[in-house]
């Protein structure tokens, strides 16, 4: 057993004692009831269950849950799927998917979602040329799995997020 403290969409959670063996997915999920997380595969191969992980060095990555024990997570600044609209307002990504009818089933959305939100905050910290930003997304959506083959509309997207305010995102 394990006793973890960690912050989840702004808000700190702990100290709580989880189980060495409990996934971080199950956690969020059956523990806090936070089921924007999804599990897909379960084997740490379709990122349908990502998060964004906050470091205090202000850079932001995301991680899989299915296969990182909730324990991992002490410590660490953590969002979610159900952090990133403030107050019902959705963010320019969050519409930009629904306007583009990015998902169908909605399984791999949360990861999508997070990863391109991971992606626009390094842009706007280290924007890229207009002429790589496409191979950028693709890197960035890269190990993310769709089995609804709705990849072509998350890139949309994202670049068009990205292509409404170019002095932001691009050099
Ligand atoms: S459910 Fe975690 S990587 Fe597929
Ligand atoms: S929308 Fe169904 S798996 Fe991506």
């Amino acid at each position: 057993m394990t006793t973890v403290r960690m912050k989840i969409n702004g808000r700190a959670y702990g100290p709580v004692t989880v189980r060495d063996e409990l996934t971080m997915n199950d956690f969020l999920r059956e523990r806090l009831g936070l089921t924007g997380t999804k599990f897909g595969c379960g084997a740490g191969q379709c990122l349908s269950c990502a998060v964004i992980i906050d470091d205090p060095d202000g850079t932001s990555h995301t991680s899989p849950t299915c296969i990182v024990p909730a324990a991992s997570f002490n410590g660490k600044s953590i969002r979610t799927v159900e952090g990133h609209a403030t107050n019902g307002e959705l963010t320019a990504l969050q519409r930009s998917f629904i306007d583009h009818f990015a998902f169908q089933c909605g399984y791999c959305t949360a990861g999508f979602l997070n990863e391109g939100q991971v992606l626009l905050e390094r842009l706007a910290k280290t924007p890229v040329a207009r002429a790589d930003l496409e191979k950028t997304i693709v890197d960035a959506f890269d190990g993310h799995l769709c089995r609804c083959t709705g990849y072509f509309k998350y890139h949309e997207a994202v670049r068009d997020v990205i292509l409404a305010d170019p002095g932001r995102y691009l050099t």
